[in-house]
């Protein structure tokens, strides 16, 4: 495994690979890998050649008040993981090598990066967007995998790729969890015990609102409450939201139709955790 923190280092390794003609899978990370993007890289390893992981903390998506400064930052134990995953390459920019001194471009999506985590976030999802874009351009990768635990960055990055031509395929990958439910983040490690004992709660009131579609309930308002009660009833976690929303568009739904996501942010303590289910009628 290589691991590369220049950009022109790995721009000339693509190269290399495309003249060879292989296929290159990319998994972009901020790092403090879990089995969430272990499942990916999987995915991206049984798929191509050459499987490109990066590692990035991306300043251009935290608020000011977030948690930038303590997201977990472990490179030699994400190191070990991505040998054991047969990573070929393993891309680990400084923040001076991804926004030099000067730095003035941003990709946007418009509409669907206003709801839900966007409302809450102001500004990530651009981050988010010009990050990924910025790696897509450096990589060149043919397949990009993201999961759906984050199903809103998912749906905000495919339509960017399909707005903007990138010319790369995007697979979403389903959300690994823990045995209680909770899907795996990088962020479980901020909650307490009890904390994260009380968020198993999250994963709970998604499966039973499944649950309820699958009885033949639509209606979004008695969906959303009855997992806004379950949770206020088995938590101490504040709600930020629970949304119904179209797949594709991430746009509000009144009624469950076709492939909709119901979607929640909690936070516990300073920690907000955020999860989702899809549900097709
Ligand atoms: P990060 O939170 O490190 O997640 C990297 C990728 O792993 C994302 O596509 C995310 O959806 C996926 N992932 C995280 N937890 C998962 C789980 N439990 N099951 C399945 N997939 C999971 O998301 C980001 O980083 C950043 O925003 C990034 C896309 C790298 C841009 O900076």
């Amino acid at each position: 495994m290589r691991v590369i923190r220049s950009v022109s280092s790995i721009q000339q390794l693509i190269k290399k690979a495309k003249l060879a003609v292989k296929t290159v899978g990319f998994v972009p990370t901020m790092g403090a890998l879990h089995d969430g993007h272990r499942s990916l890289l999987r995915r991206c390893r049984r798929e191509n050649d050459i499987v490109v992981l990066s590692i990035f903390v991306n300043p251009k998506q935290f608020g000011p008040r977030e948690d930038f400064a303590k997201y977990p930052r472990r490179e030699q134990a994400d190191k070990k993981l991505a040998k054991k995953e047969k990573v070929d390459i393993m891309f680990v920019p400084s923040e001076k090598e991804m926004y030099p001194a000067g730095y003035l471009t941003y990709i946007a999506v418009e509409r669907m990066t206003q709801g839900l985590c966007g409302r809450s976030r102001p500004g990530h999802f651009r981050g988010v967007t010009t990050v990924v874009g910025k790696l897509l351009n450096i990589i060149m990768p043919d397949v990009l995998y993201l999961g759906q635990k984050d199903a809103q960055q998912a749906a905000v990055v495919t339509r960017m790729v399909r707005d903007l031509n990138f010319p790369v395929r995007c697979k979403i990958c389903p959300t690994v969890r823990a045995a209680d439910g909770l899907a795996m983040s990088s962020r479980n490690q901020y909650l307490s015990a009890g904390q994260r004992k009380e968020a198993a709660v999250l994963y709970r009131s998604l499966k039973e609102a499944r649950q309820s579609v699958a009885a033949g309930n639509r209606l979004v308002t008695a969906i959303v409450g009855k997992i806004r009660s379950r949770l206020t009833r088995e938590s101490s976690g504040r709600i930020d939201y629970v949304e119904c929303v179209a797949a594709d568009t991430f746009m509000p739904l009144k009624r469950i139709q076709g492939k909709a996501i119901v979607a929640l942010a909690v936070w516990f303590g300073k920690t907000r955790l955020i999860d989702n289910i899809i549900v097709q009628v």
